[in-house]
């Protein structure tokens, strides 16, 4: 690992350089214009626009300090390569970056989410997760339906679904370990050419087959959780390192249990203190640097059903405030319309000076 380089002061405030990189909603022309209105109280700060998507990214970052990038795509496969390029920025080039790798590596995989939610001991609706075949198959005879299935990645609800039954269930089941189901016909000892045409007769084996013709090893993976009855909206709330939150309601389509992806969003219903404070301390204890949280309610009782780093900024933008932690149990309301690029260079701000004074993300 690269060490840290030397630093200087000016006039009592570190010398800080920025490399903000590109994205492609324009989040990195935000996030020069927050740097740029805080360099007059704020002496030492230099950024320069880079664009990390090409060869030259190293390069490009070599001079800086700190390192602000809201990666331009979705989905697994570029999250992917997202991660890797983040842990290494932080762990050999010795770079402050934010969102910094605590905040990206559960990214796109609600079954990662799932374990750190778990660890944390968070109020979540039940989840299964398993990459095993008889596991799941057995789960899904003990369990209550509806269950609301979900794929790891993905975002606006398009992949989740309410599964009614238990057959519907082990239908999905079948499909998704295809791998499985077809290693076991190799154990009665048939030749390739009969497991074939007896595979013709399962439901799972033209998806074996288009998955196989992709290229994809079509292994299995099944994601689950409880249905969470009575919440026709779910609460978003978007904390920003251990510092900023803000939250607004995301109202259900209509005739629909979901609410991601409905766009009716709802900024007039309060937002529950507590919920704010529940997730600054989740970013506190894990090291975020900005995640947004979908709140359900069970008589009551919060549960977060998943995360993510990546949110629409304009849909936080809308809400008439957010809020600063100041002291535990504590938050001071701060009017007017913000965009969270603002709160992620305050908390970059923040966290940068924290690593220069030796500090881990998260202490
Ligand atoms: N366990 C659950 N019980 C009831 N509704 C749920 C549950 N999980 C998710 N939902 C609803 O489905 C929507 C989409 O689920 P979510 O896990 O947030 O997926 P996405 O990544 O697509 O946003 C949520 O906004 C919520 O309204
Ligand atoms: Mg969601």
């Amino acid at each position: 690992m690269r060490h840290r380089p030397h630093r200087v002061f000016q006039q009592g405030e570190l010398i800080l350089k920025i490399a903000i990189g590109t994205d492609r909603g324009g989040w990195h022309n935000r996030f020069a214009e927050a740097v740029a209105n805080r360099i007059p109280c704020r002496p030492g700060l230099e950024y320069g626009i880079v664009n990390l998507d090409r060869s030259d990214w190293v390069g490009s970052v070599a001079d800086a300090d700190l390192v602000i990038w809201k990666p331009p795509y979705m989905g697994h496969e570029f999250a992917g390569y997202v991660k890797e390029k983040i842990y290494f920025l932080e762990r050999h080039l010795g770079k402050t970056v934010v969102p910094g790798f605590e905040t990206v590596w559960h990214f796109e995989s609600k079954a990662a989410q799932s374990y750190l939610l778990s660890l944390a001991g968070t109020p979540s609706p039940r989840t299964f997760v398993s990459f095993d075949y008889d596991e799941s198959d057995g789960q899904a005879g003990r369990e209550e339906y509806p269950v609301v299935l979900k794929s790891s990645a993905g975002a606006g609800s398009v992949n989740v679904r309410a599964i009614r039954n238990r057959d519907d269930l082990l239908g999905f089941l079948r499909r998704t370990f295809s791998l499985t189901l077809w290693d076991r016909t190799a154990a009665s000892g048939a030749g390739r050419l009969s497991r074939l045409v007896s595979g013709f007769g399962r439901d799972w084996f033209s998806d074996f087959l288009r998955r196989r013709r992709r290229g994809e090893q079509p292994f299995g993976m099944a994601y689950w959780q409880e249905f969470i009855p009575g919440n026709d909206a779910d609460l978003r709330i978007t904390a920003i390192g251990d510092r900023f939150a803000t939250g607004f309601w995301r109202r259900n389509r209509p005739g629909d249990f979901r609410a991601s992806g409905s766009g009716r969003l709802d900024y007039d219903t309060p937002v529950p203190h507590e919920a704010m404070l529940m997730c600054l301390d989740l970013n506190k204890r894990f090291g975020f640097d900005s995640m947004a949280y979908d709140i359900l309610f069970r008589d009551g009782d919060m549960l977060i059903s998943e995360m993510s780093y990546g949110y629409s900024d304009v849909a936080v933008h809308g809400v008439a405030g957010y809020w600063v932690f100041e002291s535990p149990g504590s938050l001071k309301f701060v009017p007017g319309h913000t965009w969270p690029q603002e709160l992620w260079v305050d908390w970059a701000l923040i966290k940068a000076g924290r690593a220069a004074e030796g500090h881990a993300p998260g202490e």
